[in-house]
């Protein structure tokens, strides 16, 4: 289930707001000029699919993102864990390559076809964190300042979606804001009670 948490960006001992809601989350993000949405899940994707198996499971949902939004490239890709040294070497650089504070020139759009990540939007002096779960999507709109966690042991299929051909790029704030927020670890154990 979807989980929201809202701070003061100089507060991160004080939770000013968390639901699961899904309308009350799409509602608060609405306010940031943030799309969220929830799709059907589809249950029989191959544990390790291509980016074409992902796409066309969740047709005709891409294609109506893409024509609305006017994106140019759509792909996915998926994190599965291996119980291996070198697995845990590749998932510990992938998630500290989003883990600081950054923007970029393009929108974020992401969906979530299976396991979980936290987008920080770091927006208006409050930092709101959106543990998204298989079904959501969610789009951070292009110069706004975040950051995700896919955590210790990450384990996702996501649908990443595109205005120009060069795919992901990020300008780091330099901030060294996600020290000091709960992690995604910390966050899924609140989701899970
Ligand atoms: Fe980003």
């Amino acid at each position: 289930m979807t989980l929201l948490t809202v701070w003061a960006d100089d507060d991160p001992d004080t939770v000013l707001k968390r639901t699961d809601d899904a309308e009350v989350v799409a509602d608060e993000l609405k306010q940031l000029g943030v799309r969220f949405e929830r799709w059907p899940v589809v249950e029989d994707l191959p544990e390790k699919p291509t980016s074409d198996e992902v796409l066309a499971a969740y047709e005709p949902y891409v294609s109506r993102v893409v024509e609305n939004e006017g994106y140019v490239l759509v792909d996915a890709l998926h994190m599965t864990p291996e119980d291996t040294d070198e697995w845990r070497a590749k998932a510990a650089e992938a998630r500290q390559r989003f883990l600081s504070e950054h923007t970029h020139d393009d929108d974020e759009d992401r969906f979530f076809a299976r396991g979980a990540g936290v987008f920080y939007l770091h927006v208006h002096g409050k930092v709101y964190a959106v543990l998204c779960e298989a079904g959501d999507l969610l789009s951070v709109p292009a110069n706004t300042t975040h950051w995700f966690d896919m955590g210790t042991r990450p384990d996702y299929v996501s649908v990443r979606f595109f205005h120009d051909e060069d795919g992901w790029v990020g300008n780091f704030t330099g901030a060294r804001l996600a020290e000091q927020f709960a992690d995604f670890d910390t966050l899924m154990a609140v989701r899970r009670g």
